[in-house]
């Protein structure tokens, strides 16, 4: 994507790089920043876009990484392999060549500075922890070092991902001074609730702090959009922003789902025959009702059982503990017949081998829904007195 193509918000970045540097006593998010928002808003075009380039303002090393960019891999060897090469990228040349032939301490340059171990083998060798290679990284580079963790809620998932979110924690606070931080944490997630597991129970790993939403792209957005649009196709005339606002709003301020719409609006033999703008907003319905009908043939494909226990997932969100006795109660309110913790795991343990899965289950055996888009289909439905969807 060109910088032309790509919404910049570098004021929202820059406030968010302050608090997360320790610049500001108040409302700081020296602590951690955990960030939510829905898919596919744009939360790894910012904050590869935005945030990124900010903290390198500030001075940090930033490391970035998402955590869906591999899903065999356990999240800890992703996360060990891109500070790995971060600091073999900052220990230069020499210290390339002397991993390739396996050194364990390796020079840098002439001058003789020297990585303390070898860098791959972080988290595996006796003194080559998580800490000391962070705090390795921040000797060899001179900065504050700023870890973007996209997707983090993943690191709960595998019992080594969440090894990896207590040495992050305990990195930052052997490293960090109040006036003086050396690392920095950002954490995002598409789901509140998710990523939440990281910050709201006792045995949380960061435990205390709190999930902040990612402010979604809104009317700014769609104003710039309708600069290019006006631009590129001088012939739409003046173009009504409240309309298309209504139509990024209805595609749930989604960018490249509202260029989706557009192009089939601007596309004389898909628009209908409609103005623009009308164009812009029937395809935005008719992209939702596309979504929600296939959210209705997934469900009605389901047992009874995975559906009552979809059902009260998607009635109670974050609440959810599958064998309490108040979910079970729940489940077989709607099931209509008494459901049995064994029955209630084994239709789990099937919602989750879907492909994609409509359960999602962390490494400490909390569930959510995998897709937090079917919230707003269910929602719709009992609003409309349409539930269940039947075939
Ligand atoms: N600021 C922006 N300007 C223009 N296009 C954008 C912007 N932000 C996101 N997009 C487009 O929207 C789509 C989704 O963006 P992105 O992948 O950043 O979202 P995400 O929330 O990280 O998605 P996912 O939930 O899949 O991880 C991409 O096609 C991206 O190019
Ligand atoms: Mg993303």
């Amino acid at each position: 994507m060109t910088g032309k193509l790509r919404f910049e918000r570098p004021e929202l970045a820059a406030k968010m790089a302050a608090s997360v540097s320790g610049r500001q006593k108040w409302n700081s998010d020296a602590d951690g920043l955990f960030l939510a928002a829905p898919r596919r808003t744009g939360k790894s075009t910012f904050l590869k876009g935005d945030l990124r380039p900010a903290l390198e303002a500030l001075g940090a090393e930033v490391i970035y990484l998402d955590f869906w960019s591999n899903l065999r891999l356990d999240p800890a060897e992703l996360l060990y392999a891109e500070i790995s090469r971060a600091l073999l990228a900052n220990a230069g040349f020499v210290a390339r060549m002397a991993e390739r032939t396996a050194l364990t301490k390796v020079q840098i340059g002439a001058g003789g500075g020297s990585l303390a171990f070898d860098p791959t083998r972080i988290g595996k060798a006796p003194g080559s922890s998580l800490m000391a290679a962070l705090r390795e990284l921040a000797e060899v580079t001179g900065k504050a070092i700023a870890l973007i963790l996209d997707e983090a809620q993943h690191l709960t998932v595998s019992p080594r991902g969440e090894d990896v979110l207590k040495e992050l924690k305990a990195a930052r606070d052997t490293l960090n001074q109040p006036d003086n931080i050396v690392l920095m944490l950002v954490m995002s997630g598409s789901d509140r609730d998710k990523l939440g597991r990281l910050t709201n129970s006792k045995a949380a790993a960061f435990y205390g702090s709190k999930v902040k939403l990612l402010p979604l792209l809104d009317g700014y957005y769609v104003g710039w959009l309708t600069g290019l649009l006006a631009q590129s196709n001088p012939k739409l005339g003046a173009i009504n922003i409240g309309a298309l606002s209504h139509a990024f709003e209805l595609l749930g301020h989604r960018p490249k789902v509202m260029d989706d719409a557009i192009s089939n609006a601007l596309n004389p033999v898909t628009c209908g025959g409609l103005a623009f703008e009308a164009a812009v907003l029937d395809h935005a319905q008719a992209i939702i009702r596309a979504e929600y009908e296939q959210y209705s043939d997934r469900f009605i494909a389901r047992t009874a059982m995975q559906k009552a226990i979809l059902t009260v997932l998607m009635e109670s969100g974050d609440t959810f503990s599958p064998y309490g006795a108040t979910t079970l109660k729940a489940i077989s309110d709607v099931v209509g017949k008494r459901a049995t913790a064994t029955s209630v795991q084994g239709a789990l343990e099937a919602l989750r081998k879907l492909d994609p899965p409509m359960v999602w289950k962390s490494n400490r055996g909390e569930y959510g829904l995998d897709d937090l888009g079917m919230v707003d289909w269910y929602e719709q439905l009992t609003t409309r007195g349409e539930w269940p969807p039947t075939a």
